[in-house]
């Protein structure tokens, strides 16, 4: 299939749009809306799982990490992410009944496809959340869950990160209702929240100009820091990860409850921060990281939605309002500003997006 950018700039743009349509089209796959249950897939059974692990390289091991909040809140299982380049050398300790799950776009990196190996030869179940079904780790892993996002060709990860996490939302919620956590009528409300995504995802695009307006500015920042709580850590790496791929600035994705001890050092002038602040029960918490580090002179831009706004009521130096998203919409929801800033300031700085320097689309080689 030969890709077109159509009337997109980039690839990467036109995959950032396309997310509501591919998001829901994987969603559709693992969720039965009309009966409010997520689809059992055939050989996934978490009930008897001692553990979960989670391996993947890049974008990929951050949808992990996201996960891991969801399996563990959602199912009592206990879960353990990995880089993969670190887990096949770290000699692992596995326990009998471990399930492990390994993510890929591509299915073809490396390490990843390594750990898998090594997971298999330890006798795991091997389930792979892949993007490309006639790959390598489709082909070798016990167990394939499918992300539809069709091909990605911009290097930098959009529509195959937010498709993996909702799969990873439906299969937690399957977790949880294999372990008896979840009753029927607690499943039937995820359904509805998870098909919901789309229609969130979409009116989350329409911030497009509002973020263009301040990636000229961020463009300028020699140093930007993502902060984020719960799911939005992992998400503020990713965020930080994308600005760094495309636009060259060097970014740093923490965990806002870390601010003091290291990155609150940095901050000067020429520093920014972007603090993911969903109106959540954390909210509170991550918006007095934003007065602290206002209170240093740093330029901030919060993420948030229109109740995070109304509370944040100028501490911030500019806010980005998302439509208003709970529970595990919320992160996919969010994905969508850290990708089209990271998108804008690439183009005013005129990087080449689609093609990165030094970078590759799938790290086939060690
Ligand atoms: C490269 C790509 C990233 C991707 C990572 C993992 O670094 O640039 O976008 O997240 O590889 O790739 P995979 O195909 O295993 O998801």
């Amino acid at each position: 299939v030969l890709a077109e950018k159509g009337n997109y700039r980039h690839f990467m743009q036109k995959e950032i749009y396309e997310q509501p349509e591919v998001v829901g089209h994987t969603l559709s796959g693992y969720l039965d809306p009309v009966a409010g249950e997520v689809r059992p897939r055939e050989g996934i059974d978490f009930s008897a799982a001692s553990r979960l692990l989670i391996v993947g390289c890049g974008t990929a091991s951050y949808a992990g990490q996201i996960a891991e909040y969801w399996f563990e809140a959602l199912a009592g299982l206990p879960v353990e992410v990995d880089i993969a380049s670190e887990f096949r050398y770290r000699k692992p300790a596995f326990m009998p009944n471990d399930v492990a799950l390994f993510i890929s776009q591509s299915g073809e990196t490396a390490d990843t496809l390594e750990a898998m190996r090594m997971c298999k030869a330890a006798g795991l179940t091997t389930i792979v959340l892949v993007n490309s079904p006639l790959s390598t780790m489709a082909r070798e892993a016990d167990i394939v869950a499918p992300t539809m996002a069709g091909p990605e060709i911009g290097v930098a990860s959009t529509k195959a990160f937010t498709c993996q996490l909702g799969s990873l939302a439906a299969l937690a919620v399957l977790a949880g209702v294999q372990r008896g956590r979840i009753d029927a009528a607690e499943q039937a409300s995820h359904v509805t929240r998870l098909m919901g995504i789309p229609g969130l995802m979409a009116q989350a695009l329409r911030i497009e100009d509002q973020i263009n307006h301040l990636a000229g500015e961020l463009a300028q920042a020699s140093i930007v820091l993502y902060l984020g709580r719960n799911e939005f850590f992992p998400m503020a790496m990713e965020g930080a990860l994308k600005l760094k791929e495309i636009s060259y600035i060097h970014a740093e994705g923490y965990a806002a409850g870390e601010l003091k001890h290291g990155p609150i050092a940095l901050i000067e002038d020429d520093v920014a921060v972007i603090v993911i602040a969903p109106y959540d029960e954390l909210f509170t918490k991550t918006r007095s990281s934003i007065q602290e580090v206002r209170a240093r002179g740093a330029r901030v831009i919060a993420i948030t939605d229109d109740l995070g706004a109304a509370a944040l009521d100028g501490e911030a130096s500019a806010i980005i309002t998302l439509p208003r998203a709970e529970g595990l919409a919320a992160p996919l929801v969010a994905a969508v500003a850290v990708q089209l800033l990271a998108y804008y300031v690439a183009v005013h700085k005129g990087t080449d997006v689609d093609q990165p320097r030094n970078l590759a689309k799938s790290v086939t080689v060690e």
